[in-house]
């Protein structure tokens, strides 16, 4: 902003000038440029001003003492090292305070730090150095294109030769004919300026990169020889040997060892403490005095050889149980010899039972790292024997203790897990051991065993979530003690099994979800509790022993999404996602309308077959003959308890003449149930002076042995009886039976039945009971 209102002043003032005075006001030069740290003089023409001047850099004023007057029309300012990248100069009349004038000042820096070598192309043959390669440091706005030509210059004082030309900071040329000291010097050129290097000296062994060296590697049993030929054997030399080994499990490791080569000394160095049956790369490289390195030679690979003092059998064994037969199955298991070791190995089990006749030998032939042998009950030692393309390699041998043999044994095992590795501690036997040894396995089939000297244990490169059986062995100078197994322990403890939703059940405003956990893994997490999500951001959870829930409160006719998260505190799983649909209406409120319509229906139709069949009798209803009753109890209220429900009927009649039957009084009471009219019958003793009641199907159903039944074939002729007090203790009187009565019909008298009726009666046999003078007390 600042410099576009300069800018414009610088513009504008001098043609303000110009008008009132012929001689221009401005300083020059106009924008130079200069090295970074140079010194640089600029001048202020002040003729239209005619006053003293004074100068700002940046808007700051400058020391009075670096400016000279030196007449009215010119003052001279000069500012040494300036190491501004870019700043304004301005010239002002101190009368006016007007500016006269301004420059920009830019500064550049010259190319530094130039490094050359001499460098073969063709790296197999020795000969005059095919490339001559310089590269520089410069510092410049990255925007700015910069043409760079080196100069290259023998000490003999022979003119500068232009040897190459780039526009980036490294310049390639095959001007290698050079035998003695030379100087470099770099220009760099732009649109604006240009700038010129310091000249570099140097010597040419100094820069040259000789051809990389010829590589040779002998093997053998304990290790490596390395032998090269270096080129321009007749200087001094220094060489970087570099040996990678590459192990079996992947991994690499690398060293690098220096060695320095007299004049005419060739390369030779020997690799020690190589391991087994492991591939090594290596690869050399060598450098004149102070000179760069050569390129690294081509990568020699070699298989190192099977050193017998590397041989680590690390023997151990695990011993069953004594079978029926007495046999106890032995896993002899060692380290096995690296398959990259080249060569065929034999393994031989010998056992060498510890009884007298030491002379029965059992030989085993093995398998590579394992080999099961039966023992008896009696302590045994085991003798592995490894061949190596037939010759004795290696030989050791483990103890296996008789059975109830007394021996140390470790006790208070105790495990725990951490971060996927298993922490195995125990208290230590009373006797003294020497150590002790650790196997555990998840299957059985791989197990895995380390010998401590401590009373713990870390077991690493375990599979995830598996149970682990560990046993710890005490182990004396030539002996083992009993085997002490822990509590087996899951390397880690996972999620909760899977969830599965089995059922969802929707309503209208609720449905039920019911859902199942499947433990895929042993070592499943165990359930703290269920979170059941539906809907948005809708939950409600249950604890670990329900496996099902009502979802409330849910909108008719939606769809929700339900999913179930069992929660343990190992982790969490969730079931896949259920949609479901709510019904529009409560399904059960639908049944319940079908079923209760259904039994509306029913009811109407046997209450229009009741009725009809009611009017049907009523019109045919035969008056009973008073001369076939007798006196009954009428029952109180309290007794009339249970009822038939078909049974009442009572055409409103007359006060006096409520007729009864004898299984009323007996055992009977009215219904308080409504009757066929939908009139409560409870009111029928208070107002109903004729009430039939038939209690035929009602009896034969809930009392089958009444005397009801013997009656049926007593005489057909009128008699009277006393109802017994066992079935009847109500009833003192004498009650009338009558053996052709009965058909669900009375009258106001009680009255014979008409013959035509006589085939329905002999189903039952009803008591008549004309309960005309027992009004005052049945009330
Ligand atoms: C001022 O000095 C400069 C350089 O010395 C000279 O060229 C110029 O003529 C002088 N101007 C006057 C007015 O003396
Ligand atoms: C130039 O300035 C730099 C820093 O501003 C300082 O280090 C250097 O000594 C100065 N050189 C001269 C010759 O004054
Ligand atoms: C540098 O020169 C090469 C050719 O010599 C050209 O292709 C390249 O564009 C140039 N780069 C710049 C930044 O000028
Ligand atoms: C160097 O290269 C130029 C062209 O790039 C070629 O003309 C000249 O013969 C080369 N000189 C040598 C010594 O290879
Ligand atoms: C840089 O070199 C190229 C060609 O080599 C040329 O066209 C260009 O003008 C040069 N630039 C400058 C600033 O000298
Ligand atoms: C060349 O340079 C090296 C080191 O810079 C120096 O030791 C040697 O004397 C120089 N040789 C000549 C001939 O100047
Ligand atoms: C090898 O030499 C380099 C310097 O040339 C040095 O830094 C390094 O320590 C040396 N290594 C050994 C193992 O001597
Ligand atoms: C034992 O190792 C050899 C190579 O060392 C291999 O060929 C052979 O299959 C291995 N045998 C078993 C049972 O693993
Ligand atoms: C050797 O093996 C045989 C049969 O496998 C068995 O009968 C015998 O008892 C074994 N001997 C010893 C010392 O284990
Ligand atoms: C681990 O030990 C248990 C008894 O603690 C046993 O039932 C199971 O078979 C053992 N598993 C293996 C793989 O040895
Ligand atoms: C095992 O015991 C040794 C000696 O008591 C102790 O230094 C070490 O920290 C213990 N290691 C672990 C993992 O407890
Ligand atoms: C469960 O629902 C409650 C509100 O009922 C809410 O505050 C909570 O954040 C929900 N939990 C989750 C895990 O979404």
């Amino acid at each position: 902003m600042y410099t576009i209102l300069v800018l414009f002043i610088l513009a504008v003032i001098p043609s303000v000038c110009t008008d009132q005075h012929t001689n221009d006001c401005d300083v020059l030069p106009k924008d130079p440029y200069i090295e970074m740290g140079s010194s640089i003089k600029l001048v202020c023409l002040t003729s239209c001003a005619n006053s003293k001047v004074f100068w700002t850099l940046k808007s700051r004023p400058i020391d009075e003492r670096l400016s000279n007057t030196i007449n009215s029309t010119l003052t001279v300012v000069s500012l040494s090292n300036f190491t501004h990248h870019r700043a304004t100069l301005e010239c002002y009349s101190a009368d006016t305070q007007q500016i006269l004038g301004g420059s920009i000042i830019t500064t550049y820096l010259k190319p530094r730090k130039i490094s050359c070598t001499l460098d073969y192309v063709n790296q197999e043959g020795d000969g005059m150095p095919q490339l001559f390669t310089c590269s520089w440091e410069h510092q410049i706005d990255p925007s700015l294109t910069v043409n760079y030509t080196v100069w290259w210059a023998s000490s003999l004082h022979s003119p500068p030769m232009e040897i190459c030309s780039s526009n980036t900071t490294i310049c390639t040329s095959n001007h290698s004919e050079i035998f003695d000291n030379f100087t470099v010097m770099v220009r760099a050129k732009t649109s604006n300026w240009e700038a010129y290097s310091d000249s570099y000296e140097f010597a040419p062994y100094q820069i040259l990169k000789i051809i990389r060296p010829k590589v040779a590697v002998i093997v053998f049993s304990d290790h490596l020889l390395v032998t090269w030929n270096r080129s321009l054997g007749s200087q001094k030399c220094h060489c970087e040997i570099k040996h990678k080994a590459l192990s079996a499990d992947g991994g690499t490791q690398e060293w690098v060892r220096n060695k320095t080569l007299n004049k005419g000394e060739n390369g030779k160095i020997s690799i020690e403490k190589v391991e087994s049956c492991i591939f090594y790369k290596i690869s050399v490289r060598c450098a004149l005095d102070q000179a760069p390195w050569s390129n690294w030679s081509e990568e020699k690979t070699v298989l190192s050889k099977l050193n017998k003092s590397h041989v680590r059998l690390n023997l151990w064994r695990k011993v069953t149980e004594l079978d029926q037969n007495g046999v106890r199955r032995v896993r002899v298991m060692w380290t096995d010899i690296p398959s990259a070791c080249q060569g065929t190995f034999k393994y031989t089990v010998t056992q060498m039972p510890y009884k007298e006749h030491m002379n029965s030998m059992n030989y085993t032939s093995c398998g590579n790292s394992t080999c099961d042998v039966d023992v008896d009950q009696d302590a045994q030692r085991l003798i592995l024997t490894v061949f190596h393309d037939e010759v004795f390699l290696a030989k050791e041998s483990v103890y296996v203790p008789a059975i109830g043999e007394s021996l140390p044994q470790v006790t208070d095992i105790h495990t725990s897990t951490h971060e996927g590795v298993i922490l195995v501690s125990w208290k230590a036997p009373v006797q003294p051991v020497s150590g002790y040894m650790v196997d555990w396995t998840h299957s059985g089939n791989h197990i895995y065993w380390k010998e401590t000297k401590y009373t713990n244990a870390t077991l690493f490169d375990l599979l995830d979530k598996k149970e682990y059986n560990i046993t710890v062995t005490p182990l004396m100078a030539d002996r083992t003690g009993h085997s002490t197994q822990a509590l087996q322990i899951c390397s880690r403890v996972g999620d909760p099994g899977k969830v599965d939703i089995i059922d969802v059940k929707a309503y209208d405003k609720s449905a039920y979800v019911s859902w199942d956990l499947k433990s895929q893994e042993e070592c499943s997490g165990v359930v703290n509790d269920y979170t059941v999500f539906y809907g948005t951001l809708l939950n409600v959870t249950v604890d670990s022993k329900k496996q099902d829930v009502f979802l409330e409160d849910l909108k008719p006719d939606t769809q929700y999404r339900v999913y179930v998260e069992a929660r343990a505190l190992t982790g969490i799983t969730r079931s896949t996602e259920r949609f479901f649909t709510t019904k529009r209406f409560d399904p059960r409120l639908i049944t319940a309308l079908g079923v209760s319509g259904s039994v509306v229906i029913v009811l109407v139709l046997s209450l229009g077959l009741c009725c009809a069949i009611q009017w049907k009798k009523f019109m045919e209803k035969p008056v009973p003959n008073p001369g076939l009753s007798s006196v009954a109890l009428w029952l109180s209220p309290s007794h009339q308890k249970r009822m038939c429900p078909f049974q009442p009927f009572h055409p409103s009649a007359s006060f006096c003449d409520t007729v009864y039957t004898e299984e009323t009084s007996r055992a009977s009471t009215p219904p308080p149930d409504a009757d066929c009219n939908g009139n409560p019958t409870t009111e029928q003793t208070e107002e109903y002076t004729d009430s039939v009641i038939i209690l035929a199907p009602c009896v034969q159903a809930e009392r089958p042995v009444e005397p009801v039944e013997t009656q049926h074939s007593s005489s057909p002729t009128e008699s009277t009886a006393f109802l017994s007090s066992e079935s009847s203790p109500f009833n003192p009187y004498r009650s009338q039976s009558s053996g052709e009565v009965s058909s669900p019909r009375t009258s106001k008298q009680s009255k014979r039945i008409p013959a035509k009726n006589q085939e329905k009666a002999t189903l039952k046999t009803v008591y008549v009971t004309l309960d005309m003078f027992e009004q005052d007390q049945s009330r």
